[in-house]
């Protein structure tokens, strides 16, 4: 049997979930009335402390939104130069939104509040590109699912509110750091006016995000998700798979952590480097290495050409990720 390490959006609903779904109530979610969406909406704002938050089918689109609801066309936001929003969502804000990027490099996707601050561009009228946000990612993905301290991000908002700067978090494996860490989820909505989560990784739903923030950004990303064509119907169906997801696959989550520090110990790497799910392997060979565990049933994907990555989800068990970790240690 193949186990898939590709990703962890490959997951399929389980019979639960599916069920869940079936049996979900349903309604007009353009008219604002499908109450499984709105309990969803509802929860995962309440989770996190802040007043709305609003489904979209992905978490590109949470992102695109979150960030509009801080930046102006024309103005510019800062982000970590693998972040997510900089390097795998195609270029949408800068297309959609009409902002600028510039970054900050970390190898692992830390916020480097010195190098943020000397980039930060206060508003100088007619002169220079104005920032208006700071958006950072945790757990960041290119940067093998690490972890963001809590404590960086307090320092980060601290700054951000004395100089009137927005901040924008990419939450799509938030869920991640959270069961890695303990940090309540309140805690981290604390520290950025909009989050965006993904039902779709590690969840393990079919489809799902959230963009998270005040009632007044959320009214507007509700417009230009619309505008967007991103305004769906009977999406309850959807958010059910969401709700079954909030009640019985975050805490579980820890295995995944656990499956990838075995994976990474077989890989030669030191287990405790792996904060989360990913696990990111230097190879000088990685298409070689790739090809030779695909020949073996074990998918993995190349990042780089000297890089290969693993991740593990809910569809892997402890026995898959015992079989695959035996395959990897041997290639
Ligand atoms: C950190 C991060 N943010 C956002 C996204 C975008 O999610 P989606 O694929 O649902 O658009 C991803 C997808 O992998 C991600 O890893």
């Amino acid at each position: 049997m193949t186990i898939d390490l590709r990703s962890d959006t490959l997951t399929r609903p389980t019979a639960e979930m599916r069920r869940a779904m079936a049996e979900a109530q349903v309604g007009d979610d353009v008219f604002g009335e499908d109450p499984t969406v709105n309990a969803l909406q509802e929860r995962v704002a309440e989770l996190f402390g802040k007043e709305a938050a609003l489904f979209t089918p992905t978490g590109s689109l949470a992102n695109v939104l979150g960030v509009a609801s801080l930046v102006e066309p024309g103005q510019e936001v800062l982000c970590e130069a693998s972040a997510h929003i900089a390097r795998a969502e195609l270029g949408a804000h800068g297309a959609l939104t009409g902002l600028t990027m510039r970054t900050w490099r970390h190898p692992r996707g830390q916020v480097d509040l010195a190098a943020i601050q000397e980039m930060y561009a206060p508003d100088m009228g007619p002169f220079f590109v104005r920032t208006t946000a700071v958006s950072v990612e945790n757990t960041h993905n290119f940067a093998g699912g690490a972890v963001l301290p809590l404590a960086d991000l307090q320092a980060l908002r601290a700054w951000a509110d004395s100089v009137g700067c927005g901040v924008h978090l990419d939450g799509a494996r938030l869920w991640n750091a959270h069961v890695a860490t303990g940090v309540p989820l309140a805690a981290y909505g604390a520290c950025a006016d909009v989050v965006s989560v993904c039902l779709s990784k590690g969840l393990g739903a079919p489809v799902g995000s959230l963009v998270i923030g005040s009632a007044d950004a959320i009214a507007t990303a509700r417009v230009r998700r619309k505008r967007m064509g991103g305004g769906m119907r009977q999406v309850g169906i959807l958010a059910a798979a969401g709700m079954h997801a909030l009640d019985h696959h975050v805490e579980r989550l820890a295995e995944d952590h656990a499956h990838a520090r075995l994976l990474a110990e077989a890989c030669g790497l030191e287990p405790a480097t792996v904060d989360t799910n990913i696990v990111v392997v230097p190879r000088s060979d990685a298409g070689g290495f790739v090809a030779s565990a695909r020949e073996e049933d074990v998918l993995v994907s190349q990042v780089g050409p000297h890089a290969v990555r693993l991740v593990t989800h809910l569809d892997v068990s402890k026995a898959d990720a015992e079989a695959a970790a035996a395959v990897l240690a041997r290639l």
